[in-house]
């Protein structure tokens, strides 16, 4: 079956988001939407609750029919396949995953099994409605822990060191097959550096279930005193400071990095150069949709340091964090940064906000929802 063609008005595309409800989709479903496309949200909420799809419809205005809600597991087919058959999706922006690197390492099973069994199901499914324009959520640590910093797409893959990231890496290499083996698959792989901040607004932001894994979350936790002190993982790195250097990219930016991808996609920007290895320039549609891979990193290019960050963060909410020096967290690199002309020249994006205003912004969340979503 024929895929479905992309260079149409917004308001005609219905772009599904599986895992939307989360913190990724939940921003770029506002985004989306401020556009006009129409979206849907499918999420079986495991990692996210119900009220953040009211507060996308509160920032947005979306009614019923701009915005739905279908609370289902991507890995229950009959349950996709109503999705698919009830709604006509033009292109899918693939969230919905299981993400704690450490967690993985104790449930592979699990990870694999949601993830990649995840994937598969809903893509099958997508495929037989003919729907086969994927954008999906990767992650910088499929370069690998040998990469050296900037992180280009011109590298290849590395070696992961967990279960989540191997996802990641398989998915990339499934979602590629895909396309050599039927080149009216449209892929981009978008290589996410380290998300933070929220919504300006402060009603959407990230809402981790217990203690958090990642240092934003935590930081901000202990900002609003629900946690004690901050552990910083290790200050022996071959860094300035020795603390850990990361690209913190705002979330909203990362966000509108997807509308990019899809605008793109529908040949609406860019010039369908092949961005990078791995990536493949297909054929192109009467309309201008492109069909083949496309390879791009979302970050700022720059790197912050976990004690730099603290200090942000110490300004945006006007006290002092208290944080201990501990051991190096297992799995953990030095220094990752993205390199970011790919996506500038591309799909002209570049992220807008830096450390402080993400600080201030995860802080007005963090303030206004100190137990996230549930009050
Ligand atoms: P998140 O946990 O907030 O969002 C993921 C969503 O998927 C959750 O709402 C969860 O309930 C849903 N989900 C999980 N399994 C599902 C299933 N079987 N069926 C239906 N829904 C399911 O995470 P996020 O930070 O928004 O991340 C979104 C995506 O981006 C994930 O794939 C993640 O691996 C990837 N990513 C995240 C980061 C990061 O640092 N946050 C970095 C790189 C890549
Ligand atoms: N850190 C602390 N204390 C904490 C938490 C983190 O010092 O309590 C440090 C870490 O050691 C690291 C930095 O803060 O130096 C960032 O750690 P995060 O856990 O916030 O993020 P990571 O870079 O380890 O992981 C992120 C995503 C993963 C993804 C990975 C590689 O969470 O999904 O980037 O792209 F796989």
């Amino acid at each position: 079956m024929a895929n479905k063609e992309l260079n149409k008005k917004p308001e005609e595309l219905t772009i599904l988001l599986p895992g939307g409800a989360g913190y990724i989709g939940s921003h770029t479903a506002v985004e989306l939407l401020d556009r006009g496309y129409k979206v849907v949200i499918v999420d079986n909420l495991s990692n996210s609750s119900k009220v953040a799809i009211d507060r996308i419809r509160q920032i947005t205005g979306a009614n019923d029919e701009q915005l739905v809600f279908i609370e289902a597991d991507i890995l229950d087919r009959p349950a996709m396949d109503k999705v698919f058959t009830n709604y006509s999706v033009d292109a899918i922006i693939m969230f919905a995953g299981l993400k704690a690197v450490g967690e993985s390492t104790q449930k592979p099973l699990e990870y694999y099994w949601n993830n990649v069994g995840g994937a598969l199901t809903l893509f099958d499914v997508a495929r037989e409605h003919g729907c086969k324009n994927v954008i999906f959520s990767s992650s910088a640590t499929v370069y690998g822990e040998e990469a050296q910093v900037p992180f280009t797409e011109e590298l290849e893959r590395g070696k992961t060191t967990n279960p989540y990231g191997e996802t990641k890496a398989m998915l990339e290499r499934i979602l590629t097959d895909f396309y050599l083996a039927d080149d009216e698959w449209s892929v981009v792989l978008l290589r996410y550096f380290n998300p933070i901040g929220a919504h300006e607004s402060g009603l959407i932001g990230e809402d981790p279930k217990g203690i958090p894994n990642n240092l934003l979350p935590y930081v901000a936790q202990v900002a609003t005193g629900k946690l004690k002190e901050l552990g910083v993982f290790g200050n022996d790195y071959p860094t300035p400071d020795g603390t850990g250097v990361r690209d913190f990219i705002h979330v909203v930016d990362l966000a509108v990095g997807h509308v990019k991808a899809l605008e793109w996609m529908a040949g609406k920007i860019g010039t369908g150069e092949p961005i990078g290895r791995g990536s493949y320039q297909g054929p192109v549609s009467e309309d201008g949709t492109r069909h083949g891979v496309g390879v791009f990193n979302l970050g700022t290019g720059k790197g912050t340091s976990v004690l730099e960050v603290v200090a942000a963060f110490e300004k945006a909410c006007g006290h002092k964090i208290p944080y201990a020096i501990k051991d190096r967290r297992p799995g953990d690199i030095a220094v990752c940064y993205a390199a970011c002309d790919k996506a500038r020249d591309e799909l002209g994006w570049v992220a807008q906000y830096d450390i402080a205003r993400m600080c201030e912004d995860t802080w007005r969340w963090q303030s206004g929802n100190p137990n996230g979503y549930e009050g």
